[in-house]
Order: C-alpha cells, then sequence, then structure tokens
C-alpha cells in the first residue's frame, strides 16, 4: 500500500509545529531533544516533546506527548506524523511510539522525519511496524 502523498503545506506546517515542540523539550539526561507533531482527523496539529524523568525509565517520547494531546482534544485519527530529531541516524520512532501510533494511524499513513534543516525520510506506519496488532484484532465478531 503506498503512502498518502502530503501537500506541501501540510508538510511545512508540521515539521514548524515539531520543531518548536523540540525547543521545549526536557531532556536533561540524554540531552536528546524530540519534536513530534500529528495531523488529526479535522486537519488539526498536535504537539509533543520528550519528557525525560531523574526515574529514567519513565521519561516520555514526544510522539507518546502529541497523541496525548490529540486525544485531549477529542481527535482519534491521526492522517500523518512528523517527528523531529539530531544526528546522523533518522529519528525514527521508537519501537514503543510505532504500536502507539498505530492505535490512531492506518497501514499508509506517513511519517516523516527530520531535523531542524529539512525533512529526511517519509515511511509508511506500515513499513515502520509490519504485520502489526491493532484494535480490530480484538473485535470478536467472527
Ligand atoms: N525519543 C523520543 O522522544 N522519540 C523518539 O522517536 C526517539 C527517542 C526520546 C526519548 C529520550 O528522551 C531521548 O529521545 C533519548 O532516547
Amino acid at each position: 500500500m503506498s503512502a498518502i502523498v502530503l501537500p506541501e503545506s501540510i508538510r511545512t506546517a508540521l515539521w514548524k509545529t515539531a520543531l518548536d515542540a523540540q525547543l521545549r523539550a526536557y531532556a536533561p539526561y540524554s540531552h536528546f531533544l524530540v519534536g513530534a507533531a500529528v495531523l488529526d482527523e479535522h486537519g488539526c496539529i498536535h504537539a509533543g516533546c520528550n519528557v525525560e524523568n531523574a526515574a529514567y525509565p519513565e521519561g516520555l517520547c514526544a510522539e507518546a506527548g502529541a497523541l496525548s494531546t490529540m486525544v485531549l482534544a477529542g481527535s482519534r485519527a491521526v492522517k500523518a506524523v512528523l517527528v523531529v530529531g539530531e544526528g546522523p541516524g533518522l529519528v525514527t520512532p521508537c519501537g514503543g511510539c510505532r504500536q502507539k501510533l498505530r492505535e490512531f494511524a492506518l497501514p499508509n499513513t506517513p511519517i516523516l522525519i527530520a531535523d531542524r534543516q529539512m525533512v529526511r525520510a517519509s515511511f509508511t506506519l506500515a513499513q515502520l511496524l509490519p504485520e502489526s496488532f491493532g484494535p480490530e484484532h480484538l473485535k470478536n465478531d467472527k
């Protein structure tokens, strides 16, 4: 299944939102600042940043924060995601965040990966999380 092609204006809006969010990240332990933006079914964009904790495993990823903001706003569908992080490698969502995104996204939902200079790559959710488990697996209407 091929990815949905996002209009340039939406890509830019997602990127700018994630860039702003990245600057607000609380990452005193890793010093690795991440920003995320999710586009919902109403065309609204929700931001998140990573929030670390002195008890290290309790830290939250930027994607989790953006999803929480989206749900709080009353939205239930992720139409696109953009993650901003720095470094030589692509800052793709961690395994846990791929599953969290899976709850609200479709296999062909685009997940864009950026740094502060540019959008560097685009994947579908299915590319990042193939053969995934989701809400429909829990429906018992067979
Ligand atoms: N992090 C995110 O927020 N999202 C990702 O996609 C990858 C990693 C955060 C978690 C932690 O605060 C820091 O980056 C280093 O792993």
